[in-house]
């Protein structure tokens, strides 16, 4: 989908749009009482479809959810499959009755990977990117002295995380940063580069910031890695369900992602990707049957790395579900809007005068959308919520991170809320 250059073309765009063709809404309105379902994507979606898209999900109109960079609600569909399971499962928690998972868990498994462009058996269905980033980071063999080099933006998980092991084992960990508004996919690899050395062994790094929005060219930052033998393991937090991610052109060793940020998915589910011929040398951190000894030979490949005792299955089958809702819009079409909608707040805060910490341009940002906060932080978002009905979150300045389930008028609403508070914002 091609980006607008500016919020005011593509406002004109979409209503041209809108004006031109009989819209989705407009026929499900004229029933008289229209079921809440979405029909398949087949043609260039106007904003009447992606009001259709809003009445997928619960929320209310005071309430907005801006923050998937944290947590998504999740479409009704979602909702409805782990409700409909969690209640067949307490009618009927016999063995015989619960086999039935194992089909379902697998038909999850194999949808994600399929739209993250890799086999079922290199995904690892988690509980969140969290475990999947620990997974890597107790997993991966490292001797005293090995090197590992760090993203200073990455999440605590990804970089606390490593130095405790450092503390531990006696690997070394060295912190990259990059400069704060970066221009070219250039300033982003370099600094990385040249911190590679013949004792590195893991480079770990974030796809998308949350701390800044900041997208790390990671397929480039592959190949330099690669050069020299060494593990990129990727935390994909921010970019699984906000971008269109096909992690074999990624490139990278390993990602971890959570199925309740972007992907909208059911809570506390997440993914890890191992890339198959990296699985066999990594540990599983949980040790409990599944975790692929020997005598278990059915455990293939990444399944070893989600071993944890009895799991909730009624949401590990509702993974599959957000894949549907996922493939129902198109996953090119749901990044696609994604951006829109992050350029469009982004050239409003801009347009305010306010002082951007995430780039604008697309190539080097998702949908995580991050302005300085000089003033009052805290009384910004309250303001925000309480005045303007929009809930962002106050990580890096006042981030804001609109997804599908946002309209236009949504994010037309933030940029106005800034602009009333903006005697707060700035101080
Ligand atoms: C980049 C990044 N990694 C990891 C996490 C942790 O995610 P979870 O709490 O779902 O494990 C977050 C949470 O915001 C994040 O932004």
């Amino acid at each position: 989908m091609k980006r607008p250059s500016t919020r005011r073309t593509f406002l004109a765009a979409m209503a041209a749009g809108a004006a031109a063709a009989p819209s989705a809404l407009s026929a499900v309105r004229a029933r008289p009482n229209p079921p809440p379902f979405l029909p398949k994507l087949t043609a260039r979606p106007d904003e009447s479809y992606w009001e259709l898209v809003r009445a997928q999900f619960a929320f209310r109109e005071e309430r907005v959810p801006m923050n998937a960079a944290n947590l998504c609600p999740s479409p009704r569909s979602v909702a409805a499959r782990v409700e409909e399971l969690t209640r067949d499962i307490d009618r009927d928690c016999s063995f015989n009755n619960r086999a039935k998972f194992r089909g379902l868990t697998e038909g999850s498994r194999a949808a994600v990977a399929a739209q993250l462009g890799v086999g079922p058996d290199e995904i690892a269905l988690v509980r969140n990117t969290s475990e999947a980033n620990n997974t890597i980071n107790n997993g991966v063999p490292l001797r005293a002295g090995d090197e590992v080099v760090i993203w200073d933006q990455n999440h605590p998980t990804n970089n606390v995380a490593w130095e405790v092991r450092a503390a531990r084992f006696g690997i070394v960990v060295k912190r990259v940063s990059v400069p704060p508004r970066p221009t070219t996919i250039e300033a982003l690899i370099d600094p990385f580069a040249a911190a590679l050395t013949d004792r590195t062994r893991v480079l770990s790094l974030t796809h998308v910031s949350n701390v800044s929005g900041i997208r790390l060219p990671v397929r480039e930052l592959c190949e330099v890695a690669h050069r020299r033998g060494i593990h990129v393991h990727v935390d994909g937090a921010q970019s699984w369900g906000a971008l269109d991610v096909d992690l074999r052109e990624l490139g990278c060793d390993s990602y971890a992602a959570s199925a309740h940020k972007w992907f909208m998915g059911p809570k506390e589910a997440g993914l890890l990707y191992v890339r198959e011929d990296r699985i066999g040398g990594i540990w599983p951190n949980i040790v409990a049957p599944g975790w692929g000894s020997d005598a278990e030979p059915d455990v293939r490949g990444a399944r070893k790395f989600e071993s944890l005792g009895q799991r909730d299955d009624a949401c590990l089958a509702a993974v599959g579900t957000g894949a549907e809702f996922h493939e129902t819009i198109g996953v090119a079409e749901v990044g696609g809007r994604v951006g829109q909608l992050a350029t469009v707040l982004k050239e409003g805060m801009a347009e305010l005068g306010m002082t951007l910490v995430t780039p604008m341009d697309p190539g080097l940002s998702g949908g995580v959308c991050i302005m300085e906060v000089p003033g009052d932080r805290r009384a910004a978002l309250d303001g925000l919520y309480e005045q303007h009905g929009i809930a962002g979150a106050g990580t890096g300045g006042l981030r804001l991170c609109p997804h599908v389930y946002n309209t236009m008028a949504h994010v037309e609403r933030a940029v106005e809320g800034i602009g009333a508070l903006r005697g707060v914002i700035l101080g």
